[in-house]
């Protein structure tokens, strides 16, 4: 049995969790939102240095609540990437001299392999392989999860992620940051029919639509339009609840079709979805929905585990250590890298 302490600083969240194989022992998350609200989005530098403050008081915090003492874990892990690069350093600085001081092996892990890894702990018996749709702030993608470390990306995003037009909606409706969570508790007042907005297709060279890939910024604009048309025709104040159920719907229905095709082209019978727009209502109802018609099962983990924590790096860690792929303490971090390049992160040559 794998005891890892894991720590998670790609973005605005200081999170750091113990966690045994897919047990949770302790998951303690600091989150920035407030900081940033300010600004209407995250202000790199300044994730840096909050960071900084609050990651002592989490790592302290989570071996307290845990109840454990050093000699009971077993190794040290912190997300090396994709991410802020001045916040990966952050979490990867403490964990490596972490690892050094109580000579621990570090794990390296890549942040998406988190988000996959989140529904392992919900669903402490899914196995691979199986389909992740992967929806946050930074990455719309279809994943196809062979084994550990072992990723084929069957489908992705052409501009915007899923969570990033959320967010840029959220903020040309004037509604504040983050967007997902304001837009989706709106949508439940609003009347999702309302406005038909465009589905967001990518064209093929060869004529016709790519199956799997996703592109939100059309649909951004759509809505951008159509205010723009609603101010002028007079409806102030806008009818911000049925904009927002619609825009909501058109990314659900979206994202669940190419979703269903995706696994029924390839014979995939399982689906777990991650990342913080796995917490949306509209996309859980849609998903659920069609993947019952057509007999696949879909898996969401519980919101707490969809957005940002360290635990889900934490049970992705312990499974690297059991197979023998740990990292070099020479290895950086990097603000990119393809869920396919896992296993770079466990070679020697870092
Ligand atoms: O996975 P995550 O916590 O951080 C990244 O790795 O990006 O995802 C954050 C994103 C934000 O864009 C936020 O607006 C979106 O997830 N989000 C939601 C909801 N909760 C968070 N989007 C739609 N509906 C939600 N309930
Ligand atoms: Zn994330």
């Amino acid at each position: 049995m794998t005891t890892i302490l894991a720590i998670e600083t790609s973005c605005d969240e200081t999170a750091v969790a113990i966690v045994n194989n897919r047990e949770v022992y302790s998951s303690v998350v600091a989150s920035q939102i407030e900081l940033h609200r300010m600004y209407g989005g995250v202000v790199p530098e300044e994730a840096s240095r909050q960071h900084l403050l609050t990651i002592n008081p989490c790592i302290d915090q989570a071996l307290e609540e845990a109840k454990l003492s050093w000699n009971e874990i077993d190794g040290i892990a912190a997300t090396v990437a994709p991410g802020l690069v001045g916040a990966l350093m952050v979490g990867e600085t403490a964990a490596k001299t972490l690892s050094i001081v109580h000579q621990k092996p570090f794990i390296g892990v890549h942040h998406l392999e988190g988000h996959i890894y989140a529904t392992y702990l919900s669903e402490p018996n899914w196995k691979s392989p199986f389909l992740c749709l992967l929806v946050s702030g930074g990455h719309t993608s279809l994943i196809y999860v062979k084994d550990c470390g072992i990723y084929e990306q069957l489908g992705t995003t052409h501009d915007d992620a899923a969570g990033e037009a959320f967010d840029k909606v959220a903020r040309l409706l004037k509604l504040g940051y983050p967007g997902g969570p304001i837009i989706d508790s709106l949508a439940k007042t609003g009347n999702p029919e309302r406005f038909i907005l465009p589905e967001g297709r990518v064209s093929l060279p060869e004529g016709g639509y790519h199956p799997y890939d996703s592109s939100f910024s059309g649909l951004k604009t759509a809505v951008l339009r159509l205010v723009e048309r609603l101010k002028k025709e007079g409806h102030e104040p806008l009818p911000i609840a049925d904009l927002a159920a619609s825009f909501q719907a058109t990314v659900a229905r979206s994202l669940t079709k190419k979703t269903i095709a995706c696994a029924l082209d390839y014979g995939i019978t399982h689906i777990a979805v991650g990342g913080g727009v796995a917490a949306n209502s509209g996309l859980r109802k849609q998903l659920q929905e069609a993947a019952k018609e057509h007999n696949l099962i879909v898996h969401f983990p519980p919101i707490k585990l969809c957005t940002d924590n360290a635990a889900m790096i934490g049970c992705a860690a312990c499974d690297h250590f059991n197979k023998g792929h740990l990292s070099s303490l020479k290895l950086g971090v990097k603000s990119r890298l393809g869920i396919t390049e896992v296993m770079q992160l466990y070679s020697v040559n870092n």
